[in-house]
């Protein structure tokens, strides 16, 4: 019993003389530890007679109590001593303002994308959507392409084992609004598409808008007129577009919108590879077969369609010359963006 009240106050003088964190924790290790010396005392126990063992122990516990609290108290000074030190050394200067947090922006493709979708609803279409795992149905065969058409070879759709694939563009969404909806209706598809395709101007993930206007007397001078005025709404500018003969197996007759080049005024440059001109959509009048595959009379109903390259158009408006750029996640040119009202 003497033996552990000389070992407490020893123990006690030598937390009370730790000039540092690292030397308090070394004495902790020493009394308290695993192996500490007061540790060793309950360990010890064992070999005394049964009666005095209830005793003994409560006072080693006590011990180890007093300990134990003692070099919390110590430790808490020592912190304290330590921030003190920093402060009148001069080491931080609390007078310095913070760093603050800059908010997040919404990515240029997404703002493009909202930009775009509150265009054409003011302009009377509803925003539809589709799953990106698509069936060979919607995403080829209820869009008219037969089973040799090269759009179906594995170097350009990503399959899975089951036959499923990740749909190569946004139309299928065609298919599945009219076979909800019916006609007539007017709606955009804004989402992302997959080809096994990849370089400065192609990724394999990508962004298509779909927009498809199936009703009575539709004709391809309505949709000419819808183009324009969106790609003026949307750049904020006059215009040139036109209008070149083109195929696609889902509408006929079909073309690709160029626009006049954003960037040159339609004079040439590097961008537009000095034509004037930049490819923005493919478009057409919907096939009476992509009507009949859908359930819409095509005797009664027209319609067209039209899909354009979303991040092209977000490339364009935001003067972004290597497409890439979106997808890498650079925080430093992603700030370049700061979230506006569409
Ligand atoms: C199509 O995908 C048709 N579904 C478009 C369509 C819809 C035509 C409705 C008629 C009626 P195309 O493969 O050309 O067509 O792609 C359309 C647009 O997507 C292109 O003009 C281009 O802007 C963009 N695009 C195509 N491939 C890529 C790619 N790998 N990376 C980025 N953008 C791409
Ligand atoms: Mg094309």
């Amino acid at each position: 019993m003497s033996d552990l009240t000389a070992l407490t106050q020893d123990a006690l003088a030598e937390v009370a003389a730790c000039g540092d964190l690292a030397a308090l924790d070394e004495a902790r290790v020493r009394w308290l530890g695993k192996r500490g010396v007061l540790t060793e005392q309950l360990k010890a126990l064992g070999a005394l007679p049964a009666a005095e063992r209830p005793a003994v122990g409560a006072r080693i516990n006590e011990a180890k109590q007093e300990l134990q609290s003692a070099i919390e108290s110590r430790h808490a000074a020592l912190e304290r001593a330590a921030v003190d030190r920093e402060l009148t050394a001069g080491g931080i200067d609390v007078t310095l303002p913070g760093r603050g947090e800059r908010p997040g922006t919404l990515h240029p493709v997404t703002q493009a994308r909202l930009r775009i979708e509150t265009l054409f609803r003011r302009a009377g279409f509803e925003v539809a959507a589709g799953p990106e795992i698509e069936d060979d149905f919607h995403n080829f065969e209820a869009l008219n392409i037969p089973p040799n058409h090269p759009a179906r070879a594995m170097h350009d759709t990503f399959y899975f084992p089951d036959g499923r694939l990740l749909r190569t563009h946004t139309s299928p969404v065609q298919i599945r609004a009219l076979q909800a909806r019916g006609a007539p209706l007017a709606i955009i598809a804004p989402g992302r598409v997959y080809r096994c395709d990849s370089d400065m101007t192609h990724s394999p993930m990508f962004h298509q808008l779909e927009g498809l206007v199936v009703d009575e007397n539709i004709s391809f001078a309505n949709m000419k007129a819808v183009l324009h005025g969106f790609l003026q709404a949307f750049f904020e500018r006059e215009l040139a577009m036109r209008l070149r003969p083109s195929f696609f197996p889902f509408t006929e007759p079909s073309a690709e919108v160029d626009m006049s080049c954003v960037f040159c005024e339609g004079r040439g440059c590097r961008v537009c590879k000095q034509t004037g001109w930049l490819e923005i959509s493919g478009c057409g009048m919907v096939h009476p077969n992509v009507l009949r595959a859908s359930g819409v009379d095509a005797e009664r109903y027209t319609g067209y369609a039209f899909g354009a390259g979303i991040d092209r158009l977000a490339m364009l408006r935001y003067g972004v010359n290597d497409l890439r750029l979106f997808f890498e996640n650079d925080l430093r040119f992603l700030g370049q963006f700061p979230s506006l009202p569409a």
